[in-house]
């Protein structure tokens, strides 16, 4: 007999009434916004949560990010160019600072001054391969997640965007749910998942299960294994998925280390990395080599995981828009769930937005 699971309830009747599936994010959190390799000198215009922002480099490669509204006349300051440390709006040409002020109009007349018109700007940090912004309206006290083996010489990274047509707690849920390998039999990740235990607190959830693994990492040609079905073998290994408010990471055996880092664009959209690190630690002689050549490896390698998380990314996609479209269609109908860590993280979302009503808004 199935077991139905309802949606965790809250003590606070404005969180109550909202589904999860409408939740809206907690801005006091550091959220990946772009790839560093995406800022340049041309502005670029994203969104997290419904505010539009403009992200600029600078001519010291410093990375800004400001409103992406320009208060003459209210168009997007992202389609104008960057001038020295300053952004210059493409209709009249005012420019503003980092500090969103604005601090030149080409026509200004002798008796004129600078209007004090002023547009936010926002806590911005680049970091292990990536923009993070803090899109509260209070200073951060806590430093973004980062990813450690971006920079170290034992991973090679793979990347995968993800733009969904859906709320983020179906992209969330999709993760800490391994019992979906079902969807990805053809690309062979992993099989067998069963859930072993939980912890969680305040600002994440540790799922811990045990699986079977189709790759195992332990001489150097073994990395054709993600190219090569055919050489993949089924061994048990531990699979640990953590929700840590508001990013995702992931570890299957010693080899692989998974992270999805969310930027939640709105109500029905969600954008988010996916980056996939094959670990390198088991070939001690490799250590030994110089740190030139280790780096050509890590470098040569990168992307080696591509079509396999593109893939999985296609298929996950289409289940969570399809979930997304049969709430939209009927909202009051209820999921039947077996899995208790999706309990605990619809619990998660929930208490984060609950710490903003009581007030109680830094971790
Ligand atoms: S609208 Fe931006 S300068 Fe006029
Ligand atoms: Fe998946």
């Amino acid at each position: 007999m199935q077991q139905i699971i309802p949606e965790t309830t809250s003590p606070f009747p404005s969180v109550l009434q909202t589904s999860v599936r409408k939740i809206g994010i907690n801005p006091n959190h550091w959220y990946v916004v772009a790839r560093s390799s995406e800022v340049t000198n041309k502005p670029l215009g994203v969104i997290i949560w419904k505010q539009a922002i403009a992200l600029y480099r600078d001519h010291t490669g410093k990375v800004h990010a400001l409103e992406d509204r320009c208060p003459h006349r209210q168009v997007q300051l992202s389609h104008g160019q960057v001038k020295g440390n300053q952004l210059e709006c493409n209709y009249h040409g005012w420019r503003f600072n980092s500090n969103g002020e604005c601090v030149a109009v080409p026509y200004l007349a002798a008796n004129q001054k600078l209007p004090t018109c002023q547009i936010r700007h926002y806590p911005v940090k680049e970091q292990d391969g990536f923009i993070w912004l803090f899109p509260s309206d209070i200073e951060p006290s806590i430093e973004p997640m980062g990813l450690p083996e971006w920079e170290h010489l034992n991973y090679i990274a793979t990347v995968s965007v993800i733009n969904t047509q859906a709320h983020y707690s179906y992209l969330i849920e999709n993760l800490m749910d391994m019992y979906h390998g079902h969807l990805h039999q053809d690309l062979q990740a992993w099989a067998e998942a069963a859930l072993q235990n939980i912890d969680e607190d305040d600002n994440r959830v540790n799922a811990h299960y045990t699986a079977q693994s189709y790759y195992k990492i332990d001489k150097i040609w073994s990395i054709s294994q993600l190219f090569f079905p055919a050489l993949r073998r089924l061994h048990p290994e531990p699979l640990n998925v953590s929700y840590i408010y508001p990013h995702w990471v992931s570890t299957l055996g010693n080899d692989f280390k998974i992270y999805c880092l969310l930027c939640p664009v709105n109500e029905t959209q969600t954008k988010a990395y996916l980056i996939h690190f094959t670990s390198l630690n088991a070939f001690w002689r490799l250590h030994k080599l110089p740190v030139w050549f280790r780096r050509f490896i890590k470098n040569s390698l990168f992307g080696a995981a591509q079509k396999l998380l593109d893939g999985l990314v296609i298929q996950d996609v289409k289940m969570i828009e399809e979930e997304q479209q049969a709430y939209l269609q009927n909202p009051e109908i209820r999921n039947y769930e077996l899995n208790r860590a999706l309990v605990s993280v619809q619990k998660l979302m929930k208490n984060q937005i609950e710490k903003l009503v009581m007030g109680n808004q830094i971790d």
